[in-house]
């Protein structure tokens, strides 16, 4: 934890990214753990491609309106308050992250890129107009829900989520590679590190000479480029690294 803090003290510019890991204390499932990931109850072939989409929106909509409540209904857990008080400690951090439960935006992390998209926002599948999240229905159980149709060219609805064999956000994911390659110290928690491109990015860290520190109770595919490995969730370990970052500077 020391090593972790003083790697960050000496940094100008952090990175954070983050995966689904980040969000499990507040009580939203992971994809990939074994029992209670959502790829281990749920196919994604199913539910996570504009194919399952068009062959069965109803299903595919109603699947994600229902994980829309979860995430509505979840809490900010310590560690995401230690990522906003961190963005006080240096000078410059930014957060990257896999997830797309706007859980570090409502928490109020400044500078989030959200790689994989938003269950908050909406567009139709055909022409990606955006659709008013306010008027999308909000079932209560993970049941079948018809989408609403764009009112410009009367294409079903989908969330704007990127879905397997889908590119991710032009903008946002040109930023991410950026700063993977200019920041001095990246923090990596909750992530797998299954899932590419995002995968890449501890690597890109590593090889253009930054501190790459992951955060994570499991070894993961990141692993090997971590210098540094804070074994524990997310929930403890964050703000621990805090407290060490704190203790340091008045001692
Ligand atoms: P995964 O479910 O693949 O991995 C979650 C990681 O979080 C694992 O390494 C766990 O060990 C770790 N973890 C579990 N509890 C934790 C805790 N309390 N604190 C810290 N870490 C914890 O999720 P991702 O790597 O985010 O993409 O998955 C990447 C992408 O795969 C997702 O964005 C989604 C999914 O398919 C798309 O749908 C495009």
């Amino acid at each position: 934890m020391r090593a972790a803090a003083r790697a960050l003290r000496g940094a100008r510019r952090v990175l954070v990214a983050t995966g689904a890991g980040m969000s499990r204390e507040s009580g939203i499932p992971t994809f990939r753990d074994a029992l209670t990931g959502l790829w281990a109850r749920y196919d994604p072939e199913e539910l996570a491609t504009e194919a399952a989409f068009r062959r069965n929106p109803a299903r595919v909509f109603g699947w994600y309106a229902w994980r829309r409540r979860l995430v509505r209904a979840a809490e900010p857990h310590p560690g995401y308050h230690a990522l906003v008080a961190l963005e006080r400690l240096v000078p410059e951090l930014v957060i990257v992250t896999q997830n797309v439960d706007g859980l570090h935006r409502r928490v109020g992390s400044r500078r989030v890129l959200e790689l994989h998209g938003s269950l908050e926002r909406f567009s139709c599948v055909d022409a990606r107009h955006p659709f008013p999240a306010d008027a999308v229905p909000e079932p209560a159980a993970d049941a079948a829900c018809e989408p609403p149709r764009c009112p410009r060219c009367g294409s079903a609805v989908r969330p704007d989520v990127v879905w397997f064999g889908e590119m991710l956000p032009e903008r946002v994911t040109a930023e991410a590679w950026d700063l993977a390659a200019a920041c001095q110290a990246m923090l990596v928690v909750g992530t797998s590190g299954l899932v590419q491109p995002a995968a890449q990015l501890p690597y890109i860290a590593r090889d253009t000479g930054a501190t790459v520190i992951e955060v994570n109770p499991d070894p993961t595919e990141v692993s090997a480029a971590a210098h540094i490995v804070c074994s524990g969730p997310a929930g403890a370990m964050l703000p621990a690294l805090v407290a060490a970052l704190t203790e340091g500077e008045s001692t």
